[in-house]
């Protein structure tokens, strides 16, 4: 079946970052199918060759060197199309079509802002490109709220059906996510000490050393969890706490982790001060390099708004009114310009209480199974031995069982948007996103913000290079635990 891709939004940030570059992986895999092409639209008037350098120069730059090649490029190059048009002009589409639209079915990449995508879905229905054999892929940010997610998608739904629509998270895409669900449903070992019996608390962590950089006016408006949380660190909780899904499709995946945003307990606003933690990075050094504070950040595009209170840190303590988890506190953080670059999954198991080892001869700590998804992806159980030696007792101390996915040049290849492009064009949604899934998001999301209005919007401080604000620490401190170190090198 012959397959044309449009990317509409064909020369911007996001198609020439991200987008070439992992289809350039599809073919370099040879998982591109044959016939397909591809077709990059855009406004600007450029030749075909002026199209190819620009995208072979950010190639260049976004591709490991190891992985690019003159001849690969050429391979890549004779599948990729310049189209001149406007998606969002029904005139400038029906002529463009003759180029793009020869194939039996047709994927549109909306890589253009969501106020858009109505028009341009409206404008692909009239130029008669918005039928069954039709697909189109959005992604973030999809609203700012449960209300305006809700309109962008009607916009979407006049025109496509929800089989039809493909929303990117691109964590989902991350191979170390998708492990998650072997991990969890491949060891049988696991799923009888997955649930509130045996487990402890939770943390999900996604810790930045990246500022805001030249993104400031649209992260301003965002903030951190409407950025990270509402989609990237809910969807890491759902694959963590849903119930085995019956079998590995979109229905069934999407299902199960729709069930989990169901059971998240609303946080109302006079439990918020207990439950959240908003935070913003002051100057500070990160890798031994002096930054400047979010509201003293130097962007030539934007006008810094030196009063902003946008939270570029936010942790929450999030609880699941379910039968599996209730009880289990999952706290969830998430901040730019911390001490590190790392995200992970820490599951802390419960420890009973017995007197089997002599208390003074003791660093028995409980098991704790971390689950790091970026970088250096891995396993690590804390596990207790016995200390070798003659010793009177049996003195105890807690050792590491590691293993790391040391396959580097696959996971190379394996970059995010690579699998859900590969993904999209062979109709697979299991790694997107559902309507009802956003929406049950930013239903709980909502209500946090509803909470930090009441509530004047709360705001602490964190040096840049720091593990972010001390509040955070009393988050969990005040219910006895602590978060696992943001320093790899003090793992406790
Ligand atoms: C994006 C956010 O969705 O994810 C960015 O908009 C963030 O602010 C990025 O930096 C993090 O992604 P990754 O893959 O680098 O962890």
């Amino acid at each position: 079946m012959k397959t044309d891709l449009l990317i509409v939004g064909g020369d911007g940030d996001l198609a020439l970052r991200k987008l070439y570059p992992s289809l350039y992986f599809l073919v370099l895999n040879n998982v591109m199918p044959a016939d397909t092409q591809i077709f990059g639209m855009a406004r600007t008037e450029q030749s075909q060759e002026e199209f190819l350098a620009k995208v072979k120069q950010w190639m260049q730059d976004n591709v490991p060197d190891e992985l690019f090649s003159e001849e690969k490029w050429s391979n890549f190059s004779s599948k990729l199309t310049f189209v001149q048009g406007d998606a969002t002009n029904q005139a400038s589409l029906n002529e463009a079509k003759n180029t793009f639209a020869t194939g039996d079915q047709l994927v549109v990449y909306l890589a253009i802002p969501p106020r858009i995508f109505g028009t341009v879905c409206q404008t692909l229905d009239d130029c008669g490109l918005a039928g069954k054999n039709t697909r189109i892929v959005v992604e973030k940010p999809l609203g700012e709220s449960r209300e305006t997610f809700v309109e962008i998608n009607k916009e979407l739904t006049t025109t496509f059906d929800e089989s039809q629509i493909f929303r990117i998270d691109h964590y989902l895409g991350k191979e170390t996510v998708q492990n998650l669900i072997a991990l969890r449903f491949a060891n049988d070992i696991l799923e009888p000490l997955w649930n509130s019996n045996h487990i402890d608390h939770i943390e999900i962590t996604v810790a930045e050393t990246v500022g805001v950089g030249n993104r400031w006016d649209f992260y301003n408006d965002t903030g951190a969890t409407r950025d990270m949380v509402q989609n990237h660190l809910l969807q890491v909780l759902c694959l963590t706490c849903m119930e085995p899904p019956a079998v590995l499709d979109a229905e069934s995946v999407r299902l199960e982790k729709l069930k989990v945003l169901n059971c998240l307990r609303m946080i109302e606003e006079d439990e918020v001060m207990d439950y959240t933690v908003r935070g913003q990075y002051q100057e500070g050094s990160v890798g031994g390099k002096k930054v400047p504070g979010y509201t003293n950040e130097d962007s030539d595009k934007y006008e810094v708004d030196a009063s902003s209170k946008t939270e570029t840190y936010v942790a929450i303590k999030a609880e699941i009114d379910n039968l599996r988890w209730s009880g289990v506190p999952i706290y969830l953080r998430t901040g730019k310009r911390l001490s590190n670059r790392y995200s992970e999954i820490v599951v802390k198991f419960k420890q009973k209480r017995h007197k089997v080892f002599d208390q003074n001869h003791i660093e028995h700590k409980a098991n704790r199974l971390v689950i790091r998804l970026q970088p250096d992806a891995g396993i690590r159980l804390r596990i207790n031995n016995k200390v070798a030696g003659l010793d009177a007792g049996m003195p105890i101390e807690s050792g590491c069982l590691d293993m790391f996915f040391s396959d580097e040049e696959a996971l190379k290849k394996a970059d995010a948007y690579a699998r859900l492009l590969f993904d999209v064009l062979r109709n697979n949604q299991t790694l997107f996103v559902s309507a009802a899934e956003a929406e049950a998001a930013w239903k709980w999301i909502d209500q946090i913000f509803a909470g930090w209005k009441a509530n004047d919007w709360p705001l602490s401080h964190y040096p840049a290079g720091s593990a972010g604000p001390k509040e955070a620490d009393e988050l969990l401190s005040k219910d006895g635990f602590h978060w696992h170190n943001i320093d790899p090198s003090q793992d406790d």
